[in-house]
Order: structure tokens, then sequence, then C-alpha cells
């Protein structure tokens, strides 16, 4: 082979690496970021990652594009390992043309997709740009929506993770929102359909960057970014932990590991956890933490709808998705984001074979007309769908109180959970006693001369016949009243038992969860 061809290969290669300049690259890194191909080595396993595609060139001629054709188009791909696994990558390059999405780069994002569907293998991508390249017009609008397209066959099949590093705006925020996971770093991400500048001259409203579609503004009032991070680091730091959980594709199971602790090693001070009074609160956290191997509980959606509490842990090794209403935080009611946070939360569990164990103390539907009029009807009914429709293991911890529909939703045996358990406390009855006795004794209590004191006996008689586990029991209802200490053998147990749990559906085009 002639030693030139080997030269030339060196020469492309090093042009690759040049992107935009070393002057775009130091600016990248004075505004507190890592470049795209920092991103990649920081992410993937010391030497794994194979780049493809790295000498692809746009094939545009206006505004004098034929005369910059900078190696890669502003975008590297390839595939690698992370802690072992195969993973794909992309990671958009802002050194050059802000990292903006066009034809050819689109492409590329699509080649490794096409590969991670077909070879079962999760797709993260850095995103890092201005959106689509203005000077490639509608073929920028093209190529942003052949990846729309394959995010969404993918979904369900490969686990898909976007990491906002920079902007992230327009159009260009929906392949993120059909990922499964969307993580933005503060105070260098930003998502958003149209910026400030839009915002003000069609609505008059004056808002920042940060304010408009920061990581914390996603992450605690939109829902559209399930974590925020500190910096860079710790975002590629979630992203490691994320996918230690979760399996490589659909047909896989979740990796189990050894985790040193013991089905038997039970923290006995669970017990005292769950407060006397049922209208004091606890946070429904500190019972996974106590329970779950390590007391390793990582959170996911921890800034958004916190009164339903979601994340990964383990028992005994094995990786499950946790699911609480959190009583820390409007007393544990269910509202339309807390409705959307479990439901997707528990679809992306089933699609990719987490069991999943669910903490139930909920004293209802969150009450009011803000709630109703936005449609919590809709909402609160995803959660239904989405255990109805799980064929993953469930099991279910009743820790205090299932309240009507609630009860019924929050993967009660009714909706399909495998096993249910309830601690001696709990209170699983159509509403608590105040609301029933209003409503069964108007007329008794119309009639008594002292209203209160009636009051009081009527709902002590309530609270003694229904504020238990055991009419629930004695209908076969719950499996089994359990002493909290109790709860993480059993589970762990039960864990064993459905590893070998098969379901099967009607079989359907899909199904039309309400939206
Ligand atoms: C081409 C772009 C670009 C774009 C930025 N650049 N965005 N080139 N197309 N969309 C280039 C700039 O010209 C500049 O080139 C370099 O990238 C860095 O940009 P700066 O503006 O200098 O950087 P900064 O000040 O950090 O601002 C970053 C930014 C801003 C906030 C992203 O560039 C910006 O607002 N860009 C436009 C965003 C936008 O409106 N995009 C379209 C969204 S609509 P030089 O050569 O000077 O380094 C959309 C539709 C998608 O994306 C639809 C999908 C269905």
């Amino acid at each position: 082979m002639p030693k030139e061809s080997f030269d030339k290969l060196a020469e492309m290669r090093e042009k690759a690496l040049e992107a935009g300049g070393a002057e775009r690259k130091k600016r990248q890194h004075e505004a507190g970021k890592y470049t795209a191909r920092e991103r990649i080595e920081k992410l993937l396993d010391i030497g794994s990652f194979v780049e493809i595609d790295e000498f692809v060139v746009h094939r545009e001629s206006a505004f004098g594009m034929e005369d910059n054709k900078p190696l890669g188009d502003g975008v590297i791909t390839g595939y690698g390992t992370m802690d072992g696994r195969k993973v794909f990558i992309f990671s958009q390059d802002f050194t050059v043309w802000g990292g903006s999405l066009a034809e050819m780069y689109g492409l590329k994002i699509c080649k490794v997709m096409d590969m991670a569907i077909e070879t079962g293998a999760p797709v993260i991508g850095f995103n890092d740009s201005g959106g689509a390249r203005i000077q490639e017009g509608v073929k920028s609008l093209a190529s942003y929506c052949w990846i729309f397209r394959r995010n969404t066959l993918a979904s369900g099949v490969i686990p898909q993770i976007s990491a906002i590093m920079g902007p992230c705006a327009g159009g260009a925020v929906y392949s993120p929102a059909v990922t499964d996971f969307t993580l933005m770093v503060k105070g260098t991400s930003h998502m958003f359909i149209t910026g400030p500048e839009v915002i003000k001259t069609v609505t008059g409203e004056e808002v920042t960057f940060e304010e408009l579609g920061g990581a914390m503004t996603h992450n605690t009032t939109s829902g559209v970014a399930s974590f925020a991070s500190e910096d860079e680091d710790d975002c590629i730091t979630q992203i490691k932990t994320l996918l230690s959980y979760i399996p490589s594709n659909n047909l896989e199971e979740p990796p189990r590991i050894d985790t040193g602790h013991a089905a038997d090693d039970v923290d006995e001070s669970i017990d005292d956890l769950v407060p006397e009074d049922p209208n004091v609160p606890y946070d429904m956290r500190d019972v996974v933490a106590k329970l779950v191997d390590n007391g390793e509980f990582f959170e996911v959606h921890e800034h958004w709808a916190k009164n339903m509490t979601t994340g990964f842990a383990r028992f005994d090794g094995r990786s499950v998705g946790i699911v609480g209403n959190n009583p820390a935080h409007l007393a544990g009611t269910i509202d339309i984001n807390a409705s959307d946070k479990c439901a997707r939360f528990v679809r992306f569990c089933d699609a990719f074979n987490i069991p999943v164990i669910t903490f139930m103390d909920v004293p209802g539907y969150l009450p009011g007309t803000a709630q109703e009029w936005g449609g919590i009807i809709r909402h609160g009914a995803k959660i239904l769908y989405a255990f109805a429709e799980a064929t993953v293991p469930l099991i279910t911890i009743i820790t205090r109180k299932g309240y009507g529909g609630a009860y019924d939703v929050m993967s009660s045996k009714h909706i399909g959970a495998d096993l249910v358990y309830a601690w001696p406390g709990s209170q699983i009855a159509v509403m608590g006693s105040d609301g029933a006795i209003n409503i069964i004794f108007r007329k008794e209590i119309a009639a008594a001369k002292n209203k209160e004191k009636k009051r009081a006996e009527l709902a002590k008689d309530y609270k003694e016949q229904f504020a238990n586990p055991y009419i629930a029991a004695g209908l076969g209802y719950i499996d089994k009243v359990i002493y909290p200490r109790e709860t993480r053998k059993l589970i762990c147990n039960g864990l064993d038992l459905l590893a070998s749990k098969r379901q099967t559906r009607p079989p359907k085009k899909h199904g039309n969860i309400p939206l």
C-alpha cells in the first residue's frame, strides 16, 4: 500500500479533529462546557469509542457554503462501551455552525439510530445546537423529522437518552421529548420552542433564557426534563447510573448485580417510620431508602410533581422501578402532573422488563377546579391505563391510606398487581371518615342535638369498621398484612417468585392511552 495513502488518512483524521477551530473550542470551555469529543471521552470506557462518518461533509452550496466543508459536518457519531455495555452515541458540536442540524448531519444521527435499533443497544445523544441550520432550509427540517420518526419507532425497543448540554431550541426539542429521559445541566442548557425575543414580540412577556427553559424550569415546572445536574461531569455520572438499571433493549432483562445487601438484612427502624396520627405526613422516600439495597434510590423527576415519587433501585441486586405516593407533598394526593409522571415511568419500566414496586399512601385525587378543568380525568386515567397494560411483575405495599379511585389505580390487586402487602395501620376504604359520614349520615347528623358529638361518634364507628386492612384482606384483595420490617424480605422473595411471570395481551396495533 502506498505510504502516501496512510499519510492522507492521518491528515484527514487530524483535520476532522479540528472541527470549528481552536478559538471556538476555547469559547466552549470558557462557557463552562466540554467539547463534543470530550463528552464522549468522559462517558465511554477508555479507548472504546469507534467514530463513524467522520469524513461526511454537507452538500450545500447556498451562502458560500461550498467553500466551507468541515469534516463530520458538526456532529460526532459512533459507538463504544459504557461500563462494558455497547452503546451508540451522537454528540452535537457547537463549534461548527453552533451545532446546527442539517441534512448530512441528520443522516449521520439516523445511521447510528438504525444500527442501535437493529443491534439492540441504547442511544445516548449529547444535544448542543442552535437548531435547524438556517443555510440548509427545508433540508434541515426534513432531517429533524427523519430523527423524530426513528425516535418514535425506537421507543420501547431500545432506551434513548437525551443529555442537553447547551441550547436546544424550536422543533429540535421534540427529539428529546420523545426519548425516555432528558437530562439538563444547570446554567448551561436551555430548551424552548420559541425564545425570549419571539415571546416578547408576540405576547409582550419578558423572560430570560434561564427562566424560560433552563434546567430547573424544566425539572420543577414543566416536567420536560427528568434530571438536573450541577455541571457536565455530574450529568455524565447520572447517565451512567441511569443506564446501570436498564437493559440494553426490550428483549433483555435489566442487569442484576451483586450489591452485597442480603435480602434478610433489614433495617427494623422502618417499623417506626409511619406516624401514629394518619394526618401527619412523612416522606415516602425515607421508606424506600430503608428498604432498597444499600439505601440507594436513584430518583427520576426528583423536583417535579413531588407528591408522586418515581425512580430506580435494587432489591437483592435486581433492578426495579419504584413508584410511591408521597404524603410529604400535597398529602400524597394525585394531581395532573403526578399522573403524567407516574404513568410515563410505569410504561417505561414495563417496556423494558423492569418490575414495578408501588408504595401506596393516597387519600385521593387532588380536589379543585384547576384540576378538573385541567383534565384530571384524562390525566388520572393514564395511571390506571399504565398499570392495567403492564405485564412486568407488580408488587404493591400499602403503607397507610388507600382511598377511593386513587386506591384502585395505584397498582391495586384489581388493576393487576401480582402481590399486595399492607402494613397493619393501613386504611382501605371508599373515602376518609369525615367525608364518608357527612354523606351517608347526613340526615342523622342534621337531626342530632349535638352535631359535633354525633359526628365524632359516627366517625369513630366508621374508623373501627373501615379504617383497617382486614376487610380487604378478608376478600383476598391484599395477600398479606405484614409488619413493616417484613417488607424487604417479602419484596426480594416476590421478585424471585415473579421472575418467570409471563402474561400476554390480545394482539392489537396499539392502544390509545388518554393523553
Ligand atoms: C446556522 C448557526 C445557527 C443556526 C447558530 N449558528 N445557530 N448557524 N444555523 N441555526 C452559528 C452562528 O452563526 C455562529 O457562527 C455560531 O453558530 C455560534 O453562534 P452564536 O450566536 O455566536 O453563539 P451564542 O451567542 O452562544 O448563541 C447561541 C444561540 C444563537 C442561542 C444558539 O446562535 C441562536 O439563537 N441561534 C439561532 C437559534 C434558532 O433560532 N434556531 C432555529 C430554531 S427553529 P460563527 O461562524 O459566528 O461561529 C428550529 C426548527 C427545527 O430549529 C424544526 C424541527 C422540526
